[in-house]
């Protein structure tokens, strides 16, 4: 069989009317591949990539995004949440490997990824070559082509960089991990994403190829709270002087190779930090980290289905650049007497439909400390 080129150019309307509807596609279902990749099939069915499109939060999104900004900027979500429509031109929504999002065929069929246009562009060649790390593979199912790419980040950069037509960058994970001592150190997203685990590359009732173990296609991103343990090291100094309760916070970006959080906007890092007297005084104050935007009519964005839209500007980055210490000072009239509880909390907020309704509100770090005050 030979395999159809598709290039895919996520620019909404130009690629759906050069790519012309293809009624059936040579993509297989993932069910299909994990006859054989046993291991591999259910750690990707864990993934946030196999729920791309069945997401209900994403269906959510993307069904207020078809109501308010129309068909074309919708089509431009299916462009990474079901990349497969732009193979089989399924737009309606009625094929499996369109519902399997992010699916096996869609990354083993990647033989190039453009970022130099604007917007990126993902060009996969769906066939019976299967592309991989693997050098010397032999499969019995399909041809197999070993592909350096797969090992290196620009692997994920299609989908996880994304800059609209007015020059906005809007996803820029893959620029952020670029510029990071991680990337110098020579960690790549699969490092640090899909790190090796124990597993058979191949069941071995069907064939014994290599050693047991296999690249972790589970990817657990910001909806671990195992993953947000890993980005930061936080230090905590209080310091009294007259009355006043001082408390100094640092926050370390050391463990994600990218700012944090990254991606989709709508993902905040809050900090709380409350000081309780035991007079009965309590304060607390926090701060927000996030990346915002501005509409054409210039009022801030604060649901997912906005940030495709025409017109779309920055509006400011607060988000914890990778490296970067952030020193936050608080001070707190708490009184020298009054011995104090402190509390100092880091919380994961993603809120995709608008900052009234979070989706996910996970606290990853906490840490008290009981500071006697003069009074006994
Ligand atoms: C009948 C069993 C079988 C099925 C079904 C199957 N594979 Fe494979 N696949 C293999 C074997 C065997 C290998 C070789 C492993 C090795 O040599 O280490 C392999 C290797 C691979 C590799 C590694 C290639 C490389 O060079 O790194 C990829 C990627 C892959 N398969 C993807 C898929 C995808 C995607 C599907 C579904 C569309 C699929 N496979 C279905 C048996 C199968
Ligand atoms: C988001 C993209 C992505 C998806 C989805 C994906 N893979 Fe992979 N896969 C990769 C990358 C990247 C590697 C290589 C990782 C490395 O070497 O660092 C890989 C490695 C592999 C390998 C080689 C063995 C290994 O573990 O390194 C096989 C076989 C494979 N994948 C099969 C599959 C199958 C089957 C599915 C679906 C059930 C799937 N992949 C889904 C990106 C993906
Ligand atoms: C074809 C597009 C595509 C490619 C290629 C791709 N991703 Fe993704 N990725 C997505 C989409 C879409 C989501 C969001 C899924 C959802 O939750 O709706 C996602 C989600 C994730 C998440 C989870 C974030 C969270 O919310 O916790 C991580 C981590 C991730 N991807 C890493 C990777 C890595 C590493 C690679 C490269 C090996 C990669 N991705 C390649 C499209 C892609
Ligand atoms: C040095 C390790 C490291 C590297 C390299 C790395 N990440 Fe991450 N990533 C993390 C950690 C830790 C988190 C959890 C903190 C967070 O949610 O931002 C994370 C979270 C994410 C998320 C969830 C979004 C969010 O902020 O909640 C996505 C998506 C993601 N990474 C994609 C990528 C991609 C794509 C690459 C490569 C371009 C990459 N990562 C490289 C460690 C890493
Ligand atoms: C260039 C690729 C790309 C495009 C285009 C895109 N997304 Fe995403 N989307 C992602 C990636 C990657 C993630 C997950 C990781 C992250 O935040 O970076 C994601 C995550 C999401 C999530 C969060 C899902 C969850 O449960 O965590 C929602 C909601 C979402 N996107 C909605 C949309 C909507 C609506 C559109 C179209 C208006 C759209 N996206 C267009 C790449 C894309």
């Amino acid at each position: 069989m030979k395999p159809i080129l598709v290039r895919i150019v996520l620019i909404g309307m130009i690629s759906l009317q050069a790519a012309p509807a293809v009624a059936s596609s040579p993509a297989e279902t993932a069910d299909v591949c994990g006859e054989c990749h046993r291991d591999i099939y259910t750690t990707w069915k864990a993934s946030a990539h196999s729920r791309s499109l069945e997401d209900p939060t994403f269906l959510d999104a993307f069904r207020a995004t078809e109501a308010r900004e129309g068909d074309k900027t919708a089509r431009l979500c299916l462009g990474c949440h079901a990349p497969m429509v732009t193979v089989n031109g399924d737009y309606a929504l009625e094929q499996k490997t369109t519902w399997e999002g992010v699916s096996c065929d869609v990354c083993h069929s990647i033989v190039s990824v453009d970022l130099e246009g604007r917007p990126p562009g993902l060009e996969l060649e769906i066939g019976s070559i299967k592309r991989g790390p693997i050098r010397d593979a032999e499969s019995m199912h399909h041809e197999v082509v070993f592909s350096d790419l797969h090992t290196k980040s620009i692997a994920c950069a299609g989908c996880h960089e994304y800059t609209n037509a007015e020059g906005t960058p809007l996803l820029t994970t893959y620029t952020e991990w670029k510029g990071s001592a991680a990337a110098q150190d020579g960690k790549t997203c699969q490092t640090c994403h899909m790190s090796l685990t124990a597993g058979n590359v191949v069941d071995p009732r069907v064939a014994r190829v290599g050693e047991a173990e296999i690249n972790l296609h589970e990817v657990p991103g910001g909806h671990s709270i195992q993953q947000l343990h890993k980005a930061f090291r936080v230090v905590i100094e209080p310091a009294r002087e007259g009355d006043t309760l001082r408390v100094e916070v640092q926050i370390i970006n050391r463990g994600a190779g990218h700012a944090v959080p990254t991606g989709m906007p709508g993902r905040r890092v809050i900090l709380t930090v409350n000081a309780r007297g035991y007079s009965g005084a309590r304060f607390e104050e926090k701060r927000v980290y996030g990346k915002f935007f501005l509409d054409e009519e210039g009022d801030r964005i604060v649901h997912d289905s906005g940030y495709f839209a025409a017109g779309v500007r920055l509006e400011s980055d607060s988000r914890i650049q990778p490296d970067e210490t952030r020193v936050e000072r608080f001070a707190f009239p708490i009184g020298a007497e009054v011995t104090t509880d402190l509390q100092v909390q880091l919380h994961y907020e993603h809120a995709p439909m608008g900052e009234e309704e979070p989706k996910t509100r996970l606290t990853f770090y906490s840490e008290k400390r009981f500071l006697k005050g003069s009074g006994g």
